[in-house]
């Protein structure tokens, strides 16, 4: 079963803005999902309406079987909200800010200490949780913040574009974290405009644009979309026998090959499936491979192709 199922999921503004447009996706347990949109595409609404923050204007959510509508307690329970605007105490060490959310998210009084412990030390603070947050760089606030949303031991963790305006060495830290605790079982939404932490994270995207979801599948399935080819340009350390050209071709998955000055270029449109028997087939021959080169369409190219502009303005 789904996790999370939207339906015709819908948010109109007064004055009649479309933020969110008859959005239906799902998000199977165990999975790390990505919502891939540039500024405004509407994936805070999103978030908003799955946390049962705002009210969906038509269409309705699950979230573990309840509605986001109806049962909007239950599915509180199953999930962890990591917001775009940090929410904390500036004035309050982390460990405090910890404190004061785990009474608002119900953690049993008994159980507070070593669960604070815990997740102080998965988003890497535990040394530092003694000071106050105002002293924190954004990177720090934002691990605070995702430790918050682990509080109430949720399902689903949905996290809303949690990297903005955190140094590179920090959002790799955050996005470390992330995939350690979905290879953990924990489920997560990821919302960002960032393609490559998407591209990172995530198995499985919806490209959001305009209130839409204009493509949602795997990260291959969606590359398809742009019609494109992988292209895998190998370079030679010696000269290859004459039939190396059939056998690569014979390859399955394999849709052309050429070989020129030195290197061989190969065709695909699954260049990283193809990749092993091809090196296979150079090694079988003794040919002396000097290095490797995938190149794929992105997700980049695939919202280009899609929308006609770029993810980023
Ligand atoms: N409270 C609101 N009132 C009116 N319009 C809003 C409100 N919140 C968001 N919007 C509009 O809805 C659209 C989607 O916004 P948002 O969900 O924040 O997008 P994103 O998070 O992808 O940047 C934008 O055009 C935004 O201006
Ligand atoms: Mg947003």
């Amino acid at each position: 079963m789904s996790l999370v199922r939207t339906e015709k999921l819908s948010k109109t503004f007064e004055g009649g803005r479309k933020a969110v447009d008859e959005v239906s996706l799902s998000i199977e347990e165990g999975e790390a999902f990505g919502l891939l949109g540039p500024n405004g595409a509407g994936k805070t609404t999103m978030v908003l309406m799955l946390a049962c923050l705002l009210r969906p204007t038509t269409g309705d959510a699950w979230v573990d079987g309840a509605s986001v509508i109806q049962d909007s307690l239950r599915v509180r329970r199953a999930i962890g909200v990591v917001p775009q605007e940090i929410a904390l105490y500036p004035t309050l060490t982390a460990r405090e800010n910890l404190e004061f959310w785990s009474v608002m998210y119900d953690v049993p009084s008994r159980e507070r200490k070593k669960r604070i412990q815990e997740l102080l030390v998965v988003v890497g603070l535990a040394d530092r949780q003694n000071e106050r947050i105002d002293r924190y760089s954004g990177g720090m606030k934002r691990r605070v913040n995702i430790a918050v949303g682990l509080l109430g031991r949720p399902k689903l963790l949905i996290l809303d574009e949690p990297t903005v305006g955190v140094d590179p060495q920090s959002r790799n830290s955050i996005l470390e974290t992330l995939k350690e605790l979905n290879s953990q079982g924990l489920t997560l939404l990821y919302t960002s405009h960032y393609m490559e932490e998407v591209e990172f994270l995530c198995p499985r995207v919806a490209i959001m644009d305009q209130g839409r979801v204009i493509a949602h599948g795997t990260q291959e399935e969606l590359r398809l979309l742009v019609g494109e080819q992988d292209a895998i340009t190998i370079q030679l350390g010696s000269v290859p026998p004459d039939d190396i050209l059939d056998k690569v071709h014979a390859i399955e998955g394999v849709s052309a090959a050429h070989h020129s000055e030195g290197d061989l270029t190969v065709l695909s449109n699954s260049g990283r499936r193809v990749l092993p028997a091809v090196l296979d087939q150079l090694f079988d021959a003794g040919v002396k491979v000097r290095s490797v080169a995938v190149r794929e369409p992105n997700l980049e190219s695939v919202f280009l192709h899609l929308t006609g502009k770029e993810l980023r303005d």
